[in-house]
């Protein structure tokens, strides 16, 4: 049970990371490190070498089904990462991404969820997608929003930062109400 290795919804291309997308991955990291580090803490210190072995767990996690992580590009240009994990359990995908600044604001992540959420229910035993996200990360609780999910939960977490309230919100879409298109 695995997705495709390239995924496109229109202009939007996703491909399974690459252990060769290192150079060009790491370089977008850095240039947007601020942004991304705003709700994805990872970013903020992440080296060269952390990104090589990201992209080699990734890989590995592939393999074993447990996460398919995907870089996104438009016109052939890498401008962010976005993944579907299996740590909600059975029957669910979890929906994960985040941008470079500069490609803020054109729908591009939630062109990135339309062609996963198409793969996920293309996969037997699939009967859920789930985004989940920071409450008070409101542009990333935009994008469920915007493709038909309902907000299902609120659940505090650890994570803590400048930026991060500990409440996550989780919205699910099931297979029998999703319409992507
Ligand atoms: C979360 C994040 C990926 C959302 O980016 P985004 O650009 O707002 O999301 P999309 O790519 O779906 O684009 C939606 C925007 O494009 C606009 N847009 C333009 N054309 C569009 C189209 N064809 N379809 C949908 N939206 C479109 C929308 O109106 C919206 O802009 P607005 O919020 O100003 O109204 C981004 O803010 C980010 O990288 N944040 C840092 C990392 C992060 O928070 N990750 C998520 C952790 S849970």
């Amino acid at each position: 049970m695995e997705p495709n290795e390239t995924l496109t919804w229109e202009d939007v291309v996703l491909r399974r990371v690459r252990p060769e997308f290192a150079d060009e991955l790491h370089e977008l990291i850095e240039d947007g490190r601020e942004h991304i580090a705003s709700w994805m803490p990872w970013a903020a210190e992440q080296t060269y070498q952390d990104t090589v072995d990201f992209l080699a767990r990734s890989v590995a996690s592939w393999d074993s089904g447990e996460t398919f992580n995907y870089s996104i590009f438009v016109d052939g240009r890498l401008v962010g990462g976005t993944g579907m994990m299996t740590r909600r359990g059975p029957g669910t995908l979890e929906i994960g991404y985040w941008l470079h600044p500069d490609a803020v604001g054109r729908g591009i992540v939630t062109r990135a969820c339309r062609a996963q959420i198409a793969a996920a229910f293309a996969l037997p035993g699939i009967e859920r997608v789930e985004i989940v996200h920071d409450a008070a990360n409101t542009r990333s609780g935009a994008v469920p929003a915007r493709l038909g999910f309902t907000e299902v939960e609120r659940v505090p977490t650890d994570t803590r930062s400048k930026n991060h309230t500990g409440l996550d919100v989780v919205w699910r879409l099931n297979r029998s109400g999703a319409t992507v298109s």
